[in-house]
């Protein structure tokens, strides 16, 4: 069998790295006393949880902890955090600060992240750290192209040594694969494949910026769903209903369909004459949720399925077609939600408290636009994102609108479920602007009516048997009542 491409790439860095543990930098005297690594594959996005036990074992304290990673790995970073505890044993965790930085010395080949510690870690102390990654892309589909009744084969690449700028004492690393064929994968001393986990060491003694790649190559049918771009709209009417509105564009992201695509031959065996393609994704909406439609282009698809609780309402979207690698659909889903379980008072103040992204369950959206339509009369916007988005404002117009409605727009790239956190828009907004479109209404209606009597009382010059005359009878009629 070919070599799959990443593990070319892997060879240069090696090289660096050995230079860079050779290279002496100004790094405090900590020491990974263990490191255990655990990864899962089993759906498109990776996530690497990493429980670190570091000791002190200088003579000052330390209060910031470095994370370095490959560049090529730290470009499909979506998401980082790292909780601490400082002690012996295990209790609550704090989450800790996490900036990029450029330690002196090191390789350019590698990225830097430090977590400032809650409180410096004195000489001889030992603090367990907790550090969650999330990266998109990290999975390659190889053969790149197959047919539709063919499985999906995906390689990943990482190193079965734990990369630190720390010496580190003991360390192990698990891998989950999804079940299913594992076609190959990298061997070294203590490697272990058992019941869709592949295991690599323990390893001992290890010095700083140790790297050994490895590869593995395995049967992953799950859904590859990417969005190339969501747009989602949340428009707050202070009549009672937040109105979400979400249009998708999604791509099965996995190996591309090559050959024909016959849809006998999915009807008469989907789950064997088209193993890697998906048929429906699942959102998750909030308890609560009312007025739920999903639809695309040609108009509403009744095929959707919707079940709900206290806890949540869950719609399973099904496009008209499967999709298969490469294959694209665009469709939005619509829902009301009570506007007292997500729009607060406080000082005098309203804000918006919803969740950020989408909650179609396992989605990589390559680009989401998050649009908060704000009633008209709002002032003194203020925003609050938990990360760093792109942060825009606009102005809506809808029947009646005068100035329009303010319009917060939030854009952010990379948005997997980790990003599904809540985010605040404070805004202004006095009750007496509710009353406006009323008023304009029920005055329109009344000069439309005054003007109706004017032109019936003045209009004597028509004849008898016409319309007009006729109407005038008859609004005599009804006015003499
Ligand atoms: C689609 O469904 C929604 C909600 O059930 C409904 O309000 C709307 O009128 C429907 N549209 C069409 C075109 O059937
Ligand atoms: C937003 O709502 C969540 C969940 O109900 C809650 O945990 C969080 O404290 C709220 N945020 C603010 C600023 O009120």
């Amino acid at each position: 069998m070919a070599t799959p491409p990443p593990l070319r790439r892997v060879a240069a860095l090696l090289l660096l790295l050995v230079a860079a543990a050779s290279t002496p930098t100004a790094r405090a005297d900590l020491v990974v006393t263990r490191a255990d690594r655990k990864v899962d594959l089993t759906s498109h996005i990776v996530r690497v949880l990493t429980s670190l036990k570091v000791e002190n074992s200088g003579p000052e304290a330390v209060s910031q902890f470095l994370l370095a990673f490959p560049n090529v790995q730290a470009k499909n970073l979506a998401a980082i955090r790292a909780f601490g505890t400082e002690g012996k044993v295990k209790g609550p965790s704090m989450v800790l600060p996490i900036e990029v930085v450029q330690p002196s010395g090191v390789p350019p080949e590698l990225t830097f992240f430090s977590a400032s510690l809650s409180k410096p870690l004195e000489k001889g102390k030992t603090l367990h750290l907790d550090v969650l990654t999330v990266f998109t892309h990290s999975i390659q589909p190889f053969p790149e192209e197959i047919t539709q009744a063919e499985s999906q084969l995906v390689v990943y690449q990482d190193s079965a040594q734990y990369l630190s700028p720390y010496p580190v004492k003991v360390q192990t690393l698990s891998i989950r694969l999804p079940g299913g064929r594992v076609e190959s994968y990298t061997k070294y001393p203590n490697t272990k494949l058992a019941e869709s986990e592949l295991k690599y060491g323990p390893y001992e003694d290890l010095p700083p910026f140790s790297y050994s790649p490895m590869v593995v190559h395995y049967e992953n049918n799950n859904p590859f769903a990417v969005a190339k771009e969501v747009i989602r709209e949340i428009e707050i009417s202070h009549w009672g209903n937040v109105q979400i509105t979400e249009h998708y564009n999604i791509a099965h992201g996995g190996a591309k369909l090559k050959g024909e695509f016959s849809r006998i031959d999915y009807q008469s065996r989907p789950y064997i004459r088209g193993v890697s393609s998906f048929r429906h994704l699942i959102a998750r909406l909030p308890p609560r949720a009312h007025s739920i439609y999903y639809r695309d282009e040609i108009g509403n698809i009744s095929t959707s399925h919707l079940w709900s609780d206290s806890k949540k309402t869950q719609l399973e979207v099904e496009p008209r077609f499967p999709l298969f690698g490469g294959w694209q659909t665009t469709f939005t889903i619509g829902y009301g939600l009570p506007l007292q379980d997500f729009v607060f008072n406080s000082d005098g103040q309203r804000f918006l408290n919803i969740t950020f992204g989408s909650p179609v369950e396992e989605i990589l959206i390559e680009k989401l636009i998050v649009k908060v339509v704000l009633p008209e009369g709002s002032k003194d916007i203020d925003i609050s994102v938990p990360f760093p988005t792109k942060q825009e404002q606009e102005v809506k117009y809808s029947h009646l609108d005068i100035s329009g409605r303010p319009v917060v727009v939030l854009e952010k790239l990379d948005v997997i479920p980790e990003h599904n956190l809540y985010f605040q828009v404070y805004y202004r907004f006095n009750n007496i602007s509710l009353l406006r479109e009323p008023m304009m209404l029920i005055t329109g209606f009344f000069l439309l009516f005054m003007a109706c009597i004017v032109y019936m009382r003045t209009d004597m010059s028509i004849s008898k048997n016409s319309p007009s005359y006729l109407a005038k009878v008859q609004w005599d009629e009804v006015w003499s009542f």
